[in-house]
């Protein structure tokens, strides 16, 4: 295989550096004096979402050597291999197919020379037909109670998609089904999430593509002893314990029936997977059609992501000033800031979407990179940001890019809620592009000695995502536009976004510590000096 030119090398990003030269002192409040229609013109629009990226630090300039890098870097060719099926996770010889998931019956996409749209679609109608019974109180529990309470049991991409998208779109829930989330392996999740709940009322889902996972099982066995502590017999765990996973004989192993199983496949990674089986909480929650629904919203995002042209492409042009911020203004975080509160598990949920999928530092072929990849993704539900750590992104020290989420009508209209929340949204991202100059904080009479600290830079960049409403589509829609994102990242970046094995070194050493804690007699420990201390200390405090 030939190498790939070293993307430092490439034309555009050379010519990106001499322009990054050029623009880095350039203000906002210039580039919006300079072109009045700037404010319309630097928008895009597509599957539901509308995206304003005026108050970035970019000129058309920037964003023609930006698409030129997209295209140095065979960003299209690489995306239509995904989507074809190639097997573009190389280090684990996988395709990456979580765009089949969302493909509408009749589809096809090709694996290994077989259709896996029809077999996507038979899970679904089986979650459906699941979801159906729990939700009309027609799939009983062992002592003949309808299923009230739906605990899922899962970490990682097994988790923080369907909690996401739970507390995402309660709006639609059935709310007569109490439904919470179990993933740490700290058993005080387990404890407190099914405290109150009676088990012959409750449904675990155990969801772990692997079902090796240790967190996940751990907390499953605890599961099966809690319910088992009240029903005392064991063929009560095939009417309370549904699993959904790639690994049958596990499933089976564990002692669930494989009927009561929800399969997916190799393909589906894990951070990609919460619009496989694993959404089953979720779709129980908010009922089958509302789940058609959700990957109606992804499936129109990726076409849109398929066929918009680059320089309206949404996640195009989000990924391209991710890097534009990560690689030259040297930007370490992004904050994703939705401003609703039901997004208030997405900035987690794209944590993982994004920081696992690009936090790498060699390329495909395995060389070290000489440029930075994925950034910190963090944030929390406006308001209530403004009130931690606004202060820092309008007047500190780093350069933090910031996506600002909004929606033109509420669910909830609580006069005059709605309007003052986007408010704020509004004036945030005018106050961090134009901020306030010192002539503008001396005209408003402010002591001499307060006007420094009262100067806003400004020239801080944003995006502003707006959907007319939060709809099981718009949030389809809002999450593959992040899903490519971040793969149009690791394209340019040329990195494996679809492996994780830096989670691999703590799991295995964890495992190993594991018998150390737990041995009657003092083990011979082979750390470092920290780590044996440290053991020697817990194991001590224990026993007190
Ligand atoms: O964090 C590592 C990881 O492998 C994730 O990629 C995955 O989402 C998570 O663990 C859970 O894995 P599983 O679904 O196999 O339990």
């Amino acid at each position: 295989m030939t190498k790939p030119t070293s993307l430092t090398q490439q034309p555009a990003w050379q010519a990106l550096e001499r322009h990054y030269d050029q623009l880095k002192d350039k203000q906002l409040r210039e580039l919006f004096a300079d072109d009045a229609g700037r404010g319309e013109k630097l928008t895009a629009e597509g599957a539901g979402l509308f995206l304003d990226y005026s108050k970035n630090r970019v000129t058309d300039e920037t964003l023609r050597l930006l698409l030129q890098l997209a295209e140095q870097t065979g960003v299209a060719a690489k995306r239509d291999a995904m989507f074809a099926g190639e097997k573009i996770n190389v280090t684990e010889g996988r395709a990456v197919l979580h765009t089949a998931l969302r493909v509408p019956k009749g589809g096809t996409v090709m694996v290994d020379g077989v259709n896996v749209v029809p077999e996507v679609h038979a899970v679904l109608d089986k979650m459906a037909a699941f979801a159906d019974q729990v939700r009309a109180g027609t799939w009983l529990g062992y002592t003949g109670k309808p299923i009230k309470n739906i605990v899922n049991i899962g970490i990682g991409g097994s988790d923080l998609g369907p909690v996401m998208a739970y507390e995402g779109l309660k709006f639609y829930s059935q709310r007569n089904l109490t439904v919470r989330f179990v993933s740490n392996v700290d058993g005080t999740d387990l404890v407190e999430k099914t405290h109150g709940f009676d088990p012959a009322e409750t449904l675990f889902i155990v969801s772990s593509k692997t079902f090796t996972t240790q967190e996940t099982m751990a907390n499953a066995t605890s599961a099966r002893a809690w319910l088992l502590g009240t029903l005392k017999d064991d063929s009560a765990v095939a009417r309370h314990f549904v699993a959904v996973s790639t690994n049958a004989e596990a499933v089976s192993k564990f002692g669930i029936d494989t009927t009561n199983m929800f399969g997916f496949w190799d393909w589906v990674g894990g951070r990609y997977s919460m619009d496989s089986a694993i959404g089953l909480s979720l779709m129980i929650a908010v009922g089958p059609a509302h789940f058609q629904e959700l990957l109606a919203g992804f499936h129109e995002m990726d076409e849109h992501f398929r066929t918009a042209p680059a320089d309206k492409n949404l996640p195009m042009l989000l990924a391209l000033l991710g890097v534009w911020y990560d690689d030259f203004f040297d930007a370490q975080t992004v904050a994703i800031l939705p401003y609703d509160q039901y997004l208030s598990h997405f900035s987690a949920y794209l944590q993982q979407l994004d920081m696992e999928s690009n936090g790498k530092h060699v390329t495909l072929e395995g060389d070290l990179v000489d440029y930075q990849t994925g950034p910190v993704i963090w944030g929390q539900p406006g308001t209530n940001g403004q009130h931690a750590f606004y202060q820092l992104i309008h007047q500190g020290t780093k350069l933090i890019p910031c996506d600002f989420i909004g929606f033109i009508q509420t669910l909830n209209p609580l006069t005059p809620h709605h309007d003052l929340l986007m408010a704020n949204v509004f004036a945030q991202t005018e106050a961090l592009a134009f901020g306030k100059t010192r002539q503008e904080v001396e005209a408003d009479g402010v002591e001499a000695e307060q006007v420094a600290h009262r100067v806003f830079e400004g020239n801080r960049p944003t995006n502003t995502i707006l959907a007319d409403k939060l709809t099981p589509r718009i949030l389809g829609s809002l999450i593959a536009l992040y899903e490519h994102k971040v793969f149009v990242q690791g394209a340019i970046w040329n990195i494996n976004s679809f492996d994780q094995w830096g989670v691999e070194l703590g799991k295995v050493l964890a495992s190993k510590i594991v018998p150390e804690l737990q041995a009657g007699a003092e083990p011979d420990l082979q750390h470092d000096s920290s780590t044996n201390a440290l053991i020697r200390r817990y194991r001590a405090g224990r026993r007190a």
